[in-house]
């Protein structure tokens, strides 16, 4: 779909997205939770094409959680084979397709080779001016806004920062999302209906739709009709619309 499409017009101008459902997917189908990783990367790059397509400026994508490390060894080691395969084959997609990416999350506890993949990806990518493309890898939104928290202190104690000056523009700065405006949008597959201590500080205003659909079945038609939900939406930040007022 070009650009210049309808769907263009409003637009969020940063989506969200909560992957969920692949272990339920393969189950339905009688297969491995390993199945439904497998499909679930199919998804990720029928979304990423999408966004491309239809000019959407971020788009953020929940791979792997700071809780995701307790699930067993043997999945957890599948999907980080999977991670290095989406970086070492993707990359250079990303950058033919204009995309800059990048990871949210904690950068010492993932496998050194993924971890230098991972900013070779950021590296190649860095120049281009199309999709921000964020990958929250080994994310968890309250470890997040605690660093910062901690930066903060760091700073006060140092007497670079005086407590009084601290604002939200300045603490939002400290968090990973820092140069990216907050999701307007934040899409969760796989009908559960939580945030998974997924960016609690920059959904403060953002719509959320929840869908049943497992996200292995969450493809380019399926992106499509959830943008329109967000069109369709009456955001009043806590003011009253004007006709409303009397
Ligand atoms: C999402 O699917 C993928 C990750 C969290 C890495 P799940 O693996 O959580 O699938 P369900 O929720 O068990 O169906
Ligand atoms: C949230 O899904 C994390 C990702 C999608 C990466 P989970 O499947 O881990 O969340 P819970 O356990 O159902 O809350
Ligand atoms: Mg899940």
């Amino acid at each position: 779909m070009p650009r210049s499409d309808a769907s263009n017009a409003g637009l969020p101008r940063h989506v969200a997205i909560i992957m969920d459902g692949n272990g339920r997917w393969a189950r339905q189908r009688g297969l491995p939770r390993s199945a439904g990783h497998v499909a679930g990367v199919e998804s990720v790059r029928a979304v990423v094409r999408t966004a491309v397509d239809i000019g959407l400026a971020n788009l953020t994508l929940y791979a792997f959680s700071t809780e995701n490390w307790k699930r067993p060894l043997i999945e957890v080691n599948h999907l980080m084979t999977l991670f290095r395969g989406y970086f070492r084959k993707d990359v250079r997609q990303l950058r033919d397709m204009n995309v800059r990416m990048r990871i949210i999350g904690n950068r010492s506890r993932a496998a050194e080779d993924i971890l230098s993949m991972i900013e070779e990806g950021e590296k190649l990518t860095e120049g281009n001016t199309g999709l921000n493309l964020a990958f929250a890898f080994d994310y968890g939104a309250q470890e997040e806004i605690v660093a910062a928290a901690r930066n903060f202190a760091c700073a006060v104690k140092e007497g670079t920062v005086d407590p009084e000056s601290i604002t939200v523009e300045s603490f939002s700065k400290q968090l990973q999302t820092g140069g990216m405006p907050d999701p307007d949008f934040v899409i969760r597959t796989s009908g559960e209906r939580r945030l998974s201590n997924f960016l609690l500080f920059q959904s403060a205003y953002s719509e959320f739709l929840f869908l049943d659909t497992m996200w292995p079945d969450f493809r380019r038609a399926e992106f499509l009709a959830a943008l329109e939900h967000f069109v369709a939406r009456d955001r009043r930040f806590g003011t009253v619309a004007p006709e409303a007022v009397a």
